[in-house]
């Protein structure tokens, strides 16, 4: 008999519970999300001309030029120069791979534009969309409007004729003279909201999808950067795209690894989107912000103590630009930005995954500057990287003496780990720091291998875990799985919460984990026993309870890893259920190894039913290797 007492209320669940971990990562920004489809637009990767291929019959050696305005323009130096004498149609060209190449849909407008220059007009830009034949799937063509000295902005739809996944783009200068080119982008038009040079909206709408309370950006190691010079710079990602400066990608060495750099962030999609794309989807916004170390395992870079103002000026100025009204210099830039309202931030992180007494003394600092002027702020703190470790210990004493707000653990480990795991928190202090599981995901394979797959036997577990977050969600108020997402052709990480390609996106077991808690979150946590004790593996089954005030609604959520049906009977302790029915929600599949994919994005999916509920006693069946979820009407 499984015992559930509805009334006895144990704890109350944070709104922010169950939230999404978001790092540009696995082309998660670049090539990912951000819709934008032509890689090194404006000419900055470390290669001028990676992406790009000049061809045509009649370029000559130095008709296509990179050059370089550092002194003028310092985030976007790089622009192309073409020399074009009488030349064809098909004479002088340009052809953009894409990332990996360019998803193409049939039927839908796609939004070409250029940053050009010229003094005389004499070019026009045949623009063409080509299948992985060659073949011209989409084409028009852009005359450009202005001579004269300056920079001018000029763009031009047309709709694609047919669906490609691996889509180039080739562009013909016709004509003669010269013209002077740079942020040379592409867009569809259906990304989320319809906006402009936005994000895809089926990778938006996955998320969407999941309720998340908060979502935590931009990081991840890329906060960190390998050295100081590649940390995450909020300043630098807002403001017009021409404007904000490009960096490499921390991740491009890892695992993957490829000849030449080519994964680089561009900052198209910044803090400001990062901010709206939380509004959108109702979660609250968590930043996290360099404290001013390098990851401490590349360079381990540090900012002398003297030297560490302008971080913590940039905490500061991050807090105006998001709540700041317009007469405020951060406000104004949002709202010159077009949201003059505030983004409502509550949260903010000091550093991902640093430790060590070199950190406790930076946040000391950034702690004292933030409360000092904005004490309703909660700090989000770092724990380390080794949740049963001594650096683990030493920190998680000094945050509790600080008075920590949050405390982010991570852990990337095993099933058994996760399974072993789900009293962990049982035992930690009720009163002080709160706990933010910021990044976990069980490993099928060794940890962080590249082996590792979203397996159904990796979601089960961090299920079973989950249940113990929950049951102790006085103490964990905030949670989420990492990494988010993963590109199948360009990917450096294992497991991962979503996969895309560049038309489509699934979501893997883990994912409808993910999504099963938040959306049954209920409101406060209730003790559901077995035998008198907290289900935590005792018949290979975990489980957590609580209730929706609102809805006046119990959610029991089981969790059976045990390869065998197992029968119970709920009893509810002190409530009678106001219906005969009640409805069940089912994660399962026989085999631990089941996996979705792009052919079968489903194939581990919850399924819903009701059962009967003849009174206080209900019949319940838990199939093997399931995640169950019982609502019950009060
Ligand atoms: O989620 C991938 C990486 O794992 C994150 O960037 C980092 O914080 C952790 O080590």
């Amino acid at each position: 008999v499984i015992s559930v007492k509805t009334k006895a209320i144990t704890a109350k669940i944070a709104p922010t519970m169950w939230g999404v971990f978001f790092e540009d990562i696995n082309l998660g920004a670049d090539g990912g999300i951000y819709a934008e489809l032509v890689k090194n637009r404006s000419f900055e990767f470390f290669k001028p001309l990676m992406g790009w291929t000049v061809n045509g019959s009649q370029v000559k050696e130095g008709d296509i030029l990179i050059l370089n305005r550092k002194a003028e323009n310092t985030s976007n130096p790089r622009y192309l120069r073409a020399t074009v004498r009488k030349a064809e149609k098909e004479g002088v060209g340009l052809l953009n791979e894409g990332f990996r190449g360019m998803g193409i849909r049939k039927g839908l407008r796609y939004d070409f534009s250029v940053m050009y220059r010229q003094q005389h007009p004499g070019i026009t830009l045949h623009i063409q969309l080509l299948n992985s034949g060659g073949g011209v799937i989409g084409d028009t063509v852009l005359i450009p409007a202005y001579q004269d000295t300056m920079w001018h902005k000029q763009q031009v739809s047309f709709t694609a004729t047919e669906t490609e996944p691996k889509a180039k783009m080739q562009l013909w200068l016709e004509g003669n003279g010269v013209i002077d080119l740079d942020i040379i982008s592409l867009f569809p038009s259906n990304t989320w909201k319809n906006r402009p040079g936005g994000m895809r909206a089926d990778m938006v709408q996955l998320l969407a999808d999941m309720k998340p309370g908060f979502i935590r950006f931009p990081g991840g190691c890329i906060v960190e950067g390998f050295d100081l010079s590649q940390r995450y710079q909020w300043k630098k990602t807002i403001g017009p795209i021409e404007e904000r400066q490009l960096i490499i990608n921390r991740w491009n060495f890892e695992f993957a690894h490829r000849p030449t750099p080519d994964y680089f962030q561009t900052f198209g999609l910044g803090f400001f989107e990062y901010f709206q794309l939380a509004e959108d989807i109702g979660a609250e916004p968590l930043p996290i912000l360099n404290c001013g170390m390098a990851c401490q395992f590349n360079s381990a870079e540090l900012v002398p103590l003297n030297e560490l103002a302008p971080y913590i000026q940039d905490a500061l100025d991050l807090i105006e630009f998001a709540n700041g009204d317009a007469t405020t210099q951060w406000g104004k830039v949002r709202a010159d930005m077009g949201h003059p309202s505030p983004f409502h931030l509550k949260l903010l992180g000091v550093g991902n995954e640093n430790w060590g007494p070199q950190y406790v003394e930076r946040l000391k600092l950034f702690t004292n500057a933030i409360k000092a002027k904005y004490p309703d702020i909660k700090l989000v703190n770092s724990s380390g990287t080794d949740p049963d470790g001594e650096r683990f210990d030493y920190l998680n004493n000094e945050l509790r003496n600080m008075h920590a707000d949050i405390i982010d653990e991570h852990y990337y480990r095993s099933p058994q780990w996760f399974l072993q795991n789900a009293q962990r928190y049982d035992h930690y202090p009720r009163n002080g720091s709160k706990i933010f599981a910021g990044e976990y995901a069980a490993q099928s394979d060794k940890t962080v291998s590249i082996n590792n797959k979203n397996n159904w036997y990796t979601a089960l577990s961090e299920a079973a875990f989950m249940t113990g977050l929950e049951r102790n969600a006085d103490v964990v108020n905030m949670a989420s799985y990492a990494p988010l997402f993963a590109h199948t052709d360009g990917w450096q990480w294992t497991p991962d919460l979503i996969w895309v390609d560049n038309l489509r996106s699934y979501g893997t077991p883990n994912y409808y984990v993910q999504q099963l808690f938040s959306l049954n979150k209920g409101t406060a946590v209730v003790p559901v026993k077995l035998d008198n004790a907290v289900i935590a593996g005792q018949d290979s089954l975990y489980a957590s309870a609580c209730i929706d005030e609102k809805k006046n609604e119990l959610i029991i959520k089981l969790v059976n890893v045990a390869d065998k049906q197992q029968s119970y009977t709920i009893a509810l302790e002190d409530a009678k259920p106001a219906a005969t029915q009640a409805s069940v929600t089912v994660l399962q599949s026989d085999e631990r190894a089941s996996v979705n994919s792009f052919e079968h994005p489903q194939y581990v999916f919850p399924r819903e039913s009701v059962i009967k509920v003849p009174g206080k006693k209900i019949p319940l069946d838990i199939a093997p290797y399931s995640f169950t979820i019982v609502k019950i009407k009060l």
